[in-house]
């Protein structure tokens, strides 16, 4: 096996992949709908639903996209007379409400700083208060946009307590870090292939509760590609996806569940935190500031609070690390200017070091320690 040149990519996905999982892509053509690449996707989607759940009650719901596909086709197929309280504290919560608004759902946005924890009790107090008939409560589980962890636990035993559908956008977050959806009181989750399991771009999932599948049966679909009742029982029943299936992806898909299986959820956090810890120690000794406090972060995704210092540029910044094959990423908080740097796939905390000692170099060249004094 050749090796491939490896790009460190500190976006938040898609991440470094190992060369196994790009070499599971070259394969014999296969047509789609034959029996044996049904057996292929039958396995994919079993092994991920294990990730989460016990595969008797629950199912994964496989579909062609980018992982926006999942939490759309969740939204779009699941609020029918009821209301959803989407929380929003980042740019993912605020796109669900985005999506809830293009399908006219009923829906109410729970605003929560991106910096900090949910207020639950103001968040029950709503619930309590609204006139809103809430059938369904999503929230993101990792804010990719900040890094900021959510507590779906505790979110969970709520949506218990008022009898509501939990819909969990985790993204960012399956794969890495543990999630189990009866014990969470999970009814939905939405993630993709290219984050935490470390394949390829192209596969949206729903992990989702069985018996909640079968009881969309009656409502009336908003969309025909992402109807997420459809896609579950046509897959049930012929191991098929209803369209076209990104085959190669799922060869290399099948190859990344093998790897996340032998490296284990916890193997795979505790890596990516040891990126993470690196990279915060590096960036407290160069006098960078990050958004979120450790007690409340992911150990994933880093908001960086841009260096005020004339001489900076993001662009510039970006076009320096990509020349020497790391990608940085620019940030999304409307009120903040931040840089993102994400510590997943296939890279450890070497790899962190190094671009540590790059990030370094960099602002001594636009003279960013010549304010601010640096300890070398
Ligand atoms: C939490 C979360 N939700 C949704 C998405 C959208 O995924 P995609 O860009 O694959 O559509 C992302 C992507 O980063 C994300 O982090």
């Amino acid at each position: 096996m050749q090796i491939v040149k490896k790009n460190i990519l500190l976006n938040p996905g898609p991440a470094t992949t190992t060369d196994s999982v790009k070499y599971a892509q070259v394969i014999p053509d296969i047509c789609p709908r034959e029996a044996e690449f049904g057996k292929l996707m039958d396995n994919v989607s079993t092994e991920l639903t294990r990730l989460a759940a016990e595969a008797e009650h629950y199912t994964t719901v496989l579909f062609g996209g980018s992982g926006t596909a999942g939490v759309e086709s969740i939204l779009s197929s699941v609020v029918n007379d009821g209301s959803v309280l989407i929380i929003n504290n980042g740019a993912y919560g605020k796109r669900m409400c985005e999506i809830a608004q293009t399908y006219g759902l009923n829906f109410v946005e729970f605003k929560s700083p991106p910096n900090n924890q949910i207020d639950l009790t103001a968040l029950e107090t709503l619930l309590q208060t609204s006139s809103c008939k809430f059938s369904h409560l999503a929230v993101v589980h990792n804010e990719t946009t900040t890094g900021l962890l959510n507590d779906i636990e505790k979110i969970g035993k709520l949506c218990r307590k008022y009898q509501l559908d939990f819909i969990v956008d985790a993204m960012s977050s399956f794969g890495a870090i543990p999630i189990q959806m009866k014990e969470m009181n999970i009814s939905f989750l939405g993630a993709s292939s290219n984050k935490n399991v470390q394949g390829m771009a192209g596969i949206a999932f729903v992990i989702a509760e069985k018996g909640k599948l079968e009881s969309l049966q009656k409502s009336k679909p908003r969309s025909y590609y992402l109807n997420l009742y459809a896609q579950y029982k046509y897959f049930a029943k012929t191991h098929q996806m209803r369209f076209t299936p990104p085959v190669q992806t799922l060869y290399a898909l099948k190859q990344a569940i093998i790897e996340l299986n032998k490296e284990g959820i916890m193997g795979r956090y505790e890596r990516y935190a040891k990126s993470w810890e690196t990279l915060i120690t590096g960036l407290e000794r160069l006098r960078l500031a990050y958004l979120v406090p450790k007690k409340h972060h992911s150990k994933i995704v880093t908001a960086v609070l841009e260096p005020d210092c004339y001489g900076y540029d993001f662009n510039q910044m970006h076009d320096y690390f990509y020349h020497k094959g790391f990608t940085i990423y620019p940030g999304k908080i409307e009120s903040l200017k931040t840089f993102r740097i994400a510590n997943i796939g296939d890279i450890n905390y070497k790899d962190m070091e190094a671009f540590l000692e790059l990030l370094e170099k960099y602002l001594i060249n636009i003279g960013y320690f010549s304010r601010k004094g640096h300890d070398q």
